[in-house]
């Protein structure tokens, strides 16, 4: 059997690690040794169809769609992530370039390869392109975390998420309401498969090594160049510590989403609340999104960031830095999808910075550890006040157990095998 998975932007890296390594293990099974083929060959054993049969043959796909170092090759490293076998170099655009760019290019590398499989992940643009580029073809779709649906439809990725789903021969659920969401739908039965939440593999991976890292270290070595960096350095030279940054006395935020920073009205409130009012009790520690930067920049807020003492803005982070930071943070401020998640497994209290999500089980009302504040800064002030009364209580949603990519490429094996 041949799958070609894919990713395209940051959110993919830490789905797809587990998975490349389940496809390892599976082919690691299931290759014997030249003493157990000598051997099964003195029983009467043919050799016609060996157990290497059954390996599968794997090819990774980077779209391109994130590119920096900071965005892409970090996590490559830092994962274990093997090199791309093809990188279709798609970078920026709009999103109908980006999308139609992907489908083009990722077209003429569906028929040179001629896989059994497409593997995608997640909702980014990448994700629905190389979906449409495969059935058109022909070709079987397995969509990791399927049935995700927030119901806004101005989010890009909601779009994303209903394509992929709708075309989709295997879908691979993280938790049991993406399966209601489904079967409402009209998704046949045996289409769905709930297996759990793959990024969860990866938290549960790289605790451990996460758990070494110094909260101070990680500050230091990706503080964006400001004014007080040298402040910064030379203070921690001294002391051996970033000044007033320790366990359990931060917060730590990060926001991308277009309905939070494409508009000056709604990204000017929320940076005066953290440079004013959070920033007042604890450090905030703000690894940025490029999206965000330049946002920030375009509106004529940048210097009102950098200049904000208590406030320390970094380079976006690697995966193990984040982890790290979020094991002890006091409060987590983020629209991201996959920090809620990880909030829910470590118990960090998390003001989820929109108004609907498309992971409610990781909300305070079906025991998660997030709540939805939108983008109206009342309602964030009241939360964060709220929020930061509770302390940590870390939650594990059913399957949420570190054994996903296992039983993603077993669910994948057993379908073939039922059409072959
Ligand atoms: C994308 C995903 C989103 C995901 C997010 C995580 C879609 C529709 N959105 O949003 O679901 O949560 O990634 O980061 O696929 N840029 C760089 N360097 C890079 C990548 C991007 O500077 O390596 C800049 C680009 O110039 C672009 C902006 O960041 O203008 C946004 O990038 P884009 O890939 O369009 O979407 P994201 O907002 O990152």
């Amino acid at each position: 059997m041949k799958i070609i998975s894919v990713v395209g932007a940051r959110p993919n890296f830490m789905k797809i690690a587990p998975f490349i390594k389940a496809i390892q293990d599976v082919n690691t099974a299931s290759v014997s040794s030249p003493e157990e083929k000598q051997e099964s060959m003195a029983n009467g054993d043919t050799g016609e169809q060996t157990t290497s049969d059954k390996t599968i043959e794997h090819l990774l796909v980077h779209t391109g769609q994130h590119y920096d170092d900071r965005m892409s090759r970090s996590f490559f490293e830092s994962l274990g992530i093997p090199d791309a076998d093809i990188n279709l170099g798609i970078g920026s655009g709009s999103h109908a370039e980006q999308v139609g760019n992907t489908m083009i290019a990722f077209e003429k590398v569906l028929i040179e390869e001629k896989p059994d499989w497409v593997v995608v992940v997640g909702d980014v643009n990448a994700t629905l392109a190389c979906s449409v580029s495969a059935k058109k073809l022909n070709i079987r779709v397995c969509h990791i975390e399927a049935g995700l649906r927030s119901g806004d439809m101005a989010m890009p990725e909601e779009i994303n998420r209903l394509v992929t789903d709708r075309l989709s021969d295997l879908l691979l659920t993280p938790d049991t309401l993406s399966n209601e969401n489904l079967r409402r739908e009209g998704v046949p039965e045996n289409k769905i498969r709930f297996v759990g939440n793959i990024m969860i593999d990866t938290l549960e991976a790289n605790r451990e090594k996460a758990k070494k890292l110094d909260i101070a270290d990680i500050i230091k070595n990706n503080l964006l160049d400001s004014g007080h960096v040298q402040d910064f350095i030379s203070a921690s030279k001294e002391t051996g510590a970033i000044p007033a940054v320790r366990e359990g006395n931060y917060a730590v935020v990060t926001m991308h989403r277009p309905s939070n920073v494409d508009q000056k009205e709604i990204l000017e409130p929320i940076l005066n609340f953290l440079t004013e009012e959070v920033a007042a009790t604890m450090p905030v520690i703000w690894p940025i999104h490029p999206r965000t930067k330049k946002m920030l920049q375009s509106f004529g807020l940048w210097d009102k960031a950098m200049s904000c003492k208590n406030l320390f803005l970094l380079y976006p982070i690697g995966y193990h830095e984040m982890l790290r930071l979020n094991m002890s943070a006091t409060i987590m401020l983020t629209d991201s999808g996959g920090l809620q998640e990880e909030c829910c497994v470590l118990g960090t209290p998390c003001l989820t910075l929109r108004w609907n999500t498309e992971r409610p089980v990781t909300l305070k009302e079906h025991g998660g550890a997030s709540v939805l504040v939108g983008n109206n800064i009342l309602r964030i002030k009241e939360e964060y006040r709220t929020a930061l009364k509770a302390g940590r209580i870390p939650q594990r949603p059913e399957m949420w157990d570190g054994q996903t990519a296992r039983r993603c490429v077993k669910e994948i094996i057993n379908y073939q095998e039922t059409i072959l």
